[in-house]
């Protein structure tokens, strides 16, 4: 994040000798990310970080492709994904290309047996259902239905979940995901025409500073592929840290909209940016207020990125049979708009309780056997008159 955060205990200048109560120094680790030219937090720890007993396993996790070139708009059913217990094969990736994946998860578990990396790829998870905390080695942020959760690549978590019933939307990024660069000044700070501000953002609040050696499982992830590292240190032995690189939270409902006297374009909806997507968020407004507008969006082309809509909650004004928890996606290249009547439909509304979650990815997206599984088959025919 793009602002200074502080937690637990730290020595007022950095790389100096801090100690422990026993006289013995605590281990520092600067956290970084594009080389020493991105944001970072420096870290302290009762022991040394880097303290691998054993690599146990590599394996290959990548999504089995089943469409590498896709021209066809598909409606995949979300829900269909059966719940599993195991937070990282709950997992499901459904659409993916070399800077993101799309993964829908109904996770039953919370993740206790093992610790969880991902050292290439920021992770945007958005809760659809359920609640509980998202546990990591820089501290730990409850979330509840609507929060978009943002795991910076590296940083080590577990996440318990307060029941079984959970629906995950998660978008797995290489590129860095930041606040829009649009709504920030020169150093950083969210100016007024943005959606939300820094108050809306909740940082990590409560530090577990396990001081415990034995086998701690870390199963890593690094180019599609698990490595199941034991370390002999407990990961979440964090006594403090303090920067600009740490996991925050941020709930859709607190996305104000922008709205206007005719249609607005989705870029007024988004949220996160990254150089290869953006997501946006379409979140309950009033509707344009020009005497002659039509709510309901034009025909659009976007020829130069896929777009993914997940459906979260309330009647999406566009669309004709779409139920929460589906996914479409519209490919580049060819356009797309309102489903027959839709457009009629909308005149002389005034509000919409619509909220969904879009991203918007600048290179193709290929479609996994997984994601097939979920489509309809027809959707791409749903614009005929009938
Ligand atoms: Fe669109």
């Amino acid at each position: 994040m793009p602002f200074y955060h502080k937690l637990g205990k730290i020595p007022p200048k950095r790389h100096t000798q801090f100690r422990k109560p026993d006289g013995t120094l605590y281990s520092e680790q600067l956290f970084g990310t594009i080389g020493f030219d991105g944001m970072y937090s420096n870290i302290y720890h009762e022991y040394r970080p880097t303290q691998v007993k054993e690599i146990k396993k590599q394996y290959n996790v990548a999504p089995k492709i089943a469409r590498a070139n896709n021209m066809e708009s598909l409606r995949l059913k979300g829900f269909d994904v059966k719940p599993e217990k195991d937070y990282l094969s709950s997992r499901k990736t459904v659409l993916t290309n070399s800077d993101c994946s799309i993964i829908l998860a109904a996770p039953q578990e919370s993740l206790k047996d093992y610790f969880y990396k991902n050292t290439d790829a920021d992770e945007l998870i958005f809760i659809h259902k359920g609640s509980g905390k998202l546990r990591t080695f820089l501290g730990n942020l409850d979330f509840k239905y609507g929060d978009y959760l943002v795991v910076p690549r590296g940083i080590i978590y577990q996440i318990d979940f307060d029941t079984e019933d959970n629906r995950l939307f998660i978008v797995e990024s290489r590129r860095p995901i930041y606040t829009p660069k649009r709504y920030r000044n020169w150093f950083g700070q969210l100016l007024e025409h943005s959606p939300y501000c820094e108050r809306d953002i909740r940082k990590p609040q409560e530090l577990e500073s396990h001081d415990e050696k034995g086998e701690f499982l870390v199963k890593v992830k690094k180019r599609d592929e698990i490595f199941e590292m034991v370390y002999a240190t407990h990961p979440f032995d964090v006594v403090g840290y303090d920067g600009y690189n740490f996991p925050y939270a941020f709930s859709i409902h607190d996305f104000e909209p922008i709205t206007g006297r005719i249609h607005q374009p989705p870029p007024v909806h988004q949220t996160f940016e990254t150089d290869a997507f953006v997501v946006c968020s379409f979140v309950p407004r009033l509707y344009d207020y020009h005497p002659d507008s039509i709510p309901a969006p034009y025909n659009h082309s976007n020829i130069d990125s896929d777009e993914v809509l997940y459906y979260v909650d309330g009647d999406f004004m566009s669309r004709n049979d779409i139920e929460a928890g589906q996914i479409t996606l519209h490919p580049a290249g060819i356009p797309h708009g309102p489903h027959p009547g839709a457009a009629e439909r909308s005149i002389g509304k005034t509000e919409t309780e619509e909220l969904a979650v879009m991203v918007d990815t600048f290179k193709p997206l290929q479609v996994t056997e997984d994601g097939l599984k979920l489509s309809d088959g027809s959707y791409y025919q749903s614009w005929l008159e009938k």
